[in-house]
């Protein structure tokens, strides 16, 4: 059974114990100071959404790419696991599989000097072995693992040993859309944005439940409802903002059969520390926004959206829908970073619809604090 949590409705901050001022100042979105030590106070440090894990869905398939600017490979190894490692070899530092993507192979060769490795990261054979001295031992280097957890078969790695298990950083989302996600379940649609705003400004915008009923009010607003509804959770490193399903969407949608007790009676809209949302819909939708940062004003949106063909509208139409109202928040969100960096701007008071915001806020204050960076 689902159980419940305390949702409540929106509070200023001050009663969640935030502060009552956005804690980042004009600076942190548009210094380019920032942005490596982000990389190694937030980035390098917290869960990070990759994607889907059955986008893996053989043994010996291997995707090359950069998550928080270092160069990783994701892979299926020969025992069904998903593992991850650094793609940089150990011997001379060469990336090991440059081609950036999902591929098949049984072995990863080095294109520099060819010490090959097997799927689990095995050093397992090395030309002109005999021209190193005798201490030499394979074993010795193997390849650098990176933690790499699944929720639901969405696939995070985090580069940082001392963070907490997956499971304790998603807080309450596997309670809530833990069933969503059915045997059927595919991605519907899969599209990246480049927006010119620093990625933290984007990420405020998604938090913030202030603005729908104003900036999207015939887009995303009749989807939500009316703000005397909408309830907050705020948890260690995610929030909630949860609303209950409308009549008008109750008469053109269907409901997962799987889904119980609040899971099927409303939309749950999560921020994800430091950079992500989750929207979970009762006809099992799953939609992931993550934005990445670029440069201090540009930022890069990718937009996924999962569902079980059976009970949700055509791609086609989701994707219309949602880029509806993302049009709208590209529209305010460049506009904002404008006026970050008119210099005229000192941080206003936090209404409780903002309540989300401030939580995150926080949470990235802390972690650039701990890293020195925060002045
Ligand atoms: S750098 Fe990879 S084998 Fe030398
Ligand atoms: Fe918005």
């Amino acid at each position: 059974m689902v159980s419940s949590l305390p949702l409540q409705a929106p509070r200023v901050p001050a009663a969640h114990g935030l502060p009552d001022r956005f804690v980042l100042t004009a600076d942190h979105y548009t210094n380019p100071r920032w942005l490596p030590i982000e990389q190694q106070a937030i980035f390098r440090r917290a869960w990070l959404y990759v994607g889907d894990g059955e986008r893996l869905n053989q043994p010996g398939m291997v995707w090359a790419r950069s998550v928080a600017g270092t160069p990783l490979l994701i892979v299926r190894d020969n025992d069904g696991e998903l593992r991850a490692f650094y793609n940089v070899c150990p011997h001379r530092a060469a990336i090991l599989s440059p081609q950036v993507g999902i591929h098949s192979c049984q072995r990863l060769v080095c294109p520099y000097h060819a010490w090959v490795y097997d799927l689990a990261g095995d050093l397992v054979g090395v030309p002109s072995q005999d021209q190193f001295p005798d201490s030499f031992q394979k074993p010795d280097f193997a390849l650098r693992s990176v933690r790499l957890e699944t929720w639901s078969g969405f696939m995070f790695v985090c580069f940082d040993d001392t963070a907490p298990p997956l499971a304790e950083f998603l807080g309450s989302i596997p309670e809530y859309l833990g069933r969503h996600r059915t045997a059927a379940t595919q991605r519907l649609v899969a599209k990246q944005y480049t927006v010119g705003c620093n990625w933290k400004n984007y990420h405020d915008n998604t938090l913030c439940d202030y603005h729908v009923a104003i900036a999207h009010r015939t887009t995303l607003n009749p989807i939500q409802g009316p703000i005397r509804r909408y309830r907050h959770q705020l948890e260690t490193f995610v929030n909630l903002l949860y609303t209950p399903i409308t009549a008008d969407w109750q008469a053109e949608n269907s409901v997962l059969p799987t889904l119980q007790g609040r899971s099927r009676e409303g939309f749950f809209t999560y921020g994800i520390y430091p950079n992500l949302h989750l929207l979970g819909l009762p006809n099992g939708l799953l939609i992931w926004l993550r934005i990445e940062p670029l440069a201090a004003a540009s930022c890069q949106v990718a937009l996924e959206i999962y569902g079980d063909p059976e009970y949700c509208p055509p791609a086609e139409t989701l994707l219309t829908d949602f880029e509806a109202f993302m049009q709208e928040d590209m529209v305010i969100t460049e506009s904002v970073q404008q006026g970050y960096a008119s210099g005229v701007y000192t941080p206003g008071p936090v209404n409780g619809l903002e309540a989300r915001i401030i939580h995150q806020q926080q949470l990235i204050w802390k972690a650039l604090t701990a890293a020195g960076g925060a002045e």
